[in-house]
C-alpha cells in the first residue's frame, strides 16, 4: 500500500531542473538549399525523410543510425522540423526569461525506471538524472471546495495520511490497483525483449500486450469490474489521470488510468529532457532542417516507389520512405489522400501556467485551510455531485529560485482546461506573483474507451509513428513506436530489423532491444 501512496505522489508531472545544459541549437544543420539541390535517392541506398523532431522523430533517426551500423547498409535520413528547436512537446523555459535561473519543463517532465529507452539514453549520453522520490511533498486532493484527502509526504505525515486513506477507501482497492498496475508493467516490459512484438496496426500491439480489455471500458467501469471501490477510483486514481492526461475517470480508458498510476521512481534529466532528443539527432548521422515545416507528401510521379516531400518554402525532394512523427497527419497534406479521419481525433487542449511567487505555499484564504499543500491534485467527484468543478487540474510547487539580493521565489506549475487569469493567480497566491508564463498545448490525445486506432503503415514506405499515441502517450512510448516503424522499414528494404538476423544471446538482465541486440 505504501508503494501505491508513493506512486501517487510521483504521478505528478514534476521536474526540478537545475543547471542549464546547452542552449538549444541546430545540429548538423546544413543550408537547406544545398540539400534540396542535391541528388535524389541513389540506386543502391535508401533515403528517408522524417517529419518532426520530438521524441518520435529524433528517436526514429537514432534507430535508423543503429540499423545502418548493425546491418552495414546504406541508408540516410533527413529530419524536417517546423520549429527552431529539437524536442517538440519536451522543452524548457527560463523564469523571467533569464538564464541566471534554472530551466523549467514546459511540457513532458517525467519518465520512470521501466521506461528503458529514456533511462538507457540518459545513461549513455552522460546526462544527469533528477530523482523526484527524494523530495516528496504532501499531495492534497482538492475537489473545488475542499481537500478531501492527503497523500504521501514526509515519513511522519505519511503514516498519518495513510491511515486516513485506509479509513476512507479500505485497503483492498489500493492493493488491487497495485496488482493491476504491476500486471500492466510486466506486459509492457516485453517490448524491450528479443521477442518484442512488431506491429503494423496499433490494435495488433494492444492485443499482443494483452491490453485490449484494458481499453474497452472507461477507467471507472474497468475498475468497478475489478472490484475496486468507486470512490477510490474517482478521487485518487482520477487525481492521477487529471494531472497526467487532463481526463476524468469516467472518460479515460482503463489503460490510461493504469499508465497514470505507474509513476514509481520518477526521474527527469537535469537541465531538460529535450537533451535526450538532441543527442538522438546528434548521434543519428541524420541531417536536420529546423524552421522547415513540411506541407505535403505525395507519391512521386516519376517513381511510384518514392515520395516527394515539400516544404512550406516550396522546396521539394524525393525519398524512398517517409516517417511522419507529428501528432496529427493533418498538418501535412498527403497524396493520395488517406481517409484517416481517426487521426484527426481531438487532443486535450491544455493550458500550462508557470509562475514565480514569493508565497511559500498557496493562499490559506483561497484554499480555506491553514496550511495548504504545495502539491495540489484534483478530482471531479464534487462536480459529479452537483458541486463546482476545480478551476485547474493540478497546481504544483517546483524549483526554488535563489538570486543574491532578491527574496526567494518558487516556480509553480498549473495545468488547466481554461486560461488562468491574473486575478485568479493573485487570489491563489495572496498577490505575491512575479513572473507569469502561459502556454497552450494540444497535449495528448483523448484516451477513449474502444479506441479506433489510425494506421501505423499508411502505404508502402509511408509510416505514422504517432498513431501509437492514441494507445499510450508518453515520451518513452514514442521512442518505442518509432523503433517499431524503423524495424518495419529496415525489414522491408534490407531484409531484417534493427538487430539484424543475429541476436546477441548474452542473457544480460539489462538487455534492451535495439540497444544491445
Ligand atoms: C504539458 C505536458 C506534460 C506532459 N508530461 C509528460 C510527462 O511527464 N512524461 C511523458 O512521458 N510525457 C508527457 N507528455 C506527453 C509527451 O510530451 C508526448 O507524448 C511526447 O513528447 C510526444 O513526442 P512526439 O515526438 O510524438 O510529438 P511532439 O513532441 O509533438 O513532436 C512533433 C514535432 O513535429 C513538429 N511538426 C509538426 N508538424 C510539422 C510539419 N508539418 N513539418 C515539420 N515538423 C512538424 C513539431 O514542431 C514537433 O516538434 C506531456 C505533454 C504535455 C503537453
Ligand atoms: C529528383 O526528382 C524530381 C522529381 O521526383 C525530379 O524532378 C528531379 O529532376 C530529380 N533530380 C535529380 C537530380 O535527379
Ligand atoms: C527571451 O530572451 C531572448 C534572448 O534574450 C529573446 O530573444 C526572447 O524574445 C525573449 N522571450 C520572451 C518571451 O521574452
Ligand atoms: C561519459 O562519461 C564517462 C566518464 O566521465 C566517459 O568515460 C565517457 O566517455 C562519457 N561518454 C560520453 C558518451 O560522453
Ligand atoms: C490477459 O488479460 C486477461 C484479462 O486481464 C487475464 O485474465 C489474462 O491472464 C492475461 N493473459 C496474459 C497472457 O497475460
Ligand atoms: C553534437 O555533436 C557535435 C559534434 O559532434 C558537438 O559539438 C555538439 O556538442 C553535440 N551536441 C549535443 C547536444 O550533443
Ligand atoms: C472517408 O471516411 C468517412 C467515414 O468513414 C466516409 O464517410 C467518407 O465517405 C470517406 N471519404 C472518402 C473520400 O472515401
Amino acid at each position: 500500500m505504501i508503494s501505491l501512496i508513493v506512486l501517487v505522489v510521483y504521478c505528478l508531472r514534476v521536474c526540478q531542473a537545475f543547471e542549464l545544459g546547452s542552449e538549444i541549437q541546430a545540429i548538423n544543420q546544413e543550408a537547406l538549399s544545398d540539400s534540396l539541390l542535391g541528388k535524389n535517392a541513389s540506386d543502391s541506398g535508401r533515403t528517408v525523410a522524417i517529419i518532426g523532431a520530438g521524441a518520435a522523430g529524433s528517436s526514429a533517426a537514432f534507430w535508423i543510425g543503429k540499423g545502418r551500423e548493425r546491418l552495414g547498409v546504406d541508408v540516410t535520413a533527413d529530419i524536417y522540423e517546423a520549429e527552431g528547436y529539437i524536442g517538440g512537446r519536451s522543452t524548457v523555459v527560463y523564469p523571467y526569461n533569464s538564464t541566471q535561473y534554472v530551466p523549467v519543463e514546459l511540457g513532458a517532465s517525467i519518465f520512470v525506471d521501466v521506461n528503458k529507452n529514456m533511462m538507457r539514453a540518459a545513461r549513455e549520453f552522460n546526462l544527469s538524472l533528477l530523482h523526484f522520490e527524494d523530495n516528496a511533498e504532501v499531495n492534497g486532493v482538492w475537489d473545488g471546495e475542499k481537500f478531501i484527502v492527503f497523500l504521501g509526504g514526509s515519513r511522519l505525515s505519511n503514516w498519518w495520511n495513510l491511515l486516513q486513506v485506509i479509513r476512507r477507501y479500505g485497503w483492498r482497492s489500493p492493493k488491487r490497483t497495485i496488482d493491476i498496475v504491476n500486471g500492466m508493467i510486466k506486459s509492457f516490459l516485453t517490448l524491450y525483449t528479443r521477442d518484442t512484438p512488431r506491429w503494423r496496426t496499433v490494435a495488433e500491439a494492444s492485443s499482443r500486450l494483452n491490453f485490449t480489455q484494458f481499453t474497452e471500458d472507461t477507467l471507472s467501469r474497468y475498475m468497478e469490474g475489478k472490484g475496486v471501490d468507486r470512490l477510490w477510483t474517482h478521487e485518487v486514481i482520477e487525481a492521477a489521470t487529471r494531472v497526467n492526461y487532463g481526463q476524468n475517470a469516467d472518460e479515460i480508458n482503463g489503460l490510461g488510468g493504469a499508465v497514470s498510476m505507474a509513476a514509481d521512481d520518477a526521474s527527469g534529466v537535469e537541465g531538460g529532457n529535450y537533451q535526450i532528443f538532441e543527442n538522438f539527432v546528434n548521434r543519428s548521422g541524420a541531417r536536420i532542417f529546423l524552421n522547415t515545416p513540411i506541407t505535403s507528401v505525395k507519391r512521386s510521379s516519376s517513381s511510384l516507389a518514392q515520395w516527394e516531400v515539400s516544404t512550406a518554402a516550396g522546396d521539394a525532394k524525393t525519398y524512398d520512405a517517409v516517417i511522419i512523427a507529428t501528432p496529427q497527419t493533418s498538418s501535412v497534406r498527403l497524396s493520395p489522400p488517406y481517409n484517416d479521419t481517426k487521426s484527426k481525433r481531438k487532443f486535450v487542449h491544455l493550458h500550462v501556467t508557470l509562475i514565480a511567487t514569493t508565497a511559500e505555499r498557496p493562499s490559506a484564504t483561497f484554499f480555506n485551510t491553514p496550511k495548504p499543500p504545495k502539491w495540489i491534485l484534483t478530482t471531479r467527484e464534487n462536480a459529479r455531485n452537483g458541486g463546482p468543478e476545480p478551476e485547474f487540474n493540478s497546481l504544483t510547487y517546483h524549483e526554488t529560485l535563489v538570486v543574491e539580493g532578491k527574496p526567494t521565489e518558487y516556480v509553480v506549475k498549473i495545468f488547466s482546461k481554461e486560461r488562468i487569469s491574473d486575478e485568479w493567480l493573485n487570489k491563489a497566491f495572496d498577490g505575491q506573483v512575479g513572473w507569469v508564463y502561459r502556454k497552450e498545448w494540444d497535449a495528448y490525445p483523448y484516451l477513449l474507451p474502444q479506441p479506433d486506432y489510425s494506421p501505423v503503415v499508411l502505404d508502402q514506405g509511408l509510416y505514422h509513428v504517432n498513431a501509437f499515441e492514441h494507445f499510450i502517450s508518453t515520451m518513452e512510448t514514442e521512442t518505442v513506436a518509432s523503433r517499431n516503424v524503423v524495424d518495419i522499414f529496415l525489414e522491408e528494404n534490407f531484409g531484417s530489423g534493427i538487430c539484424g538476423q543475429e541476436r546477441n544471446l548474452d542473457r544480460n538482465e539489462n538487455y534492451v532491444y535495439g540497444w544491445d541486440c
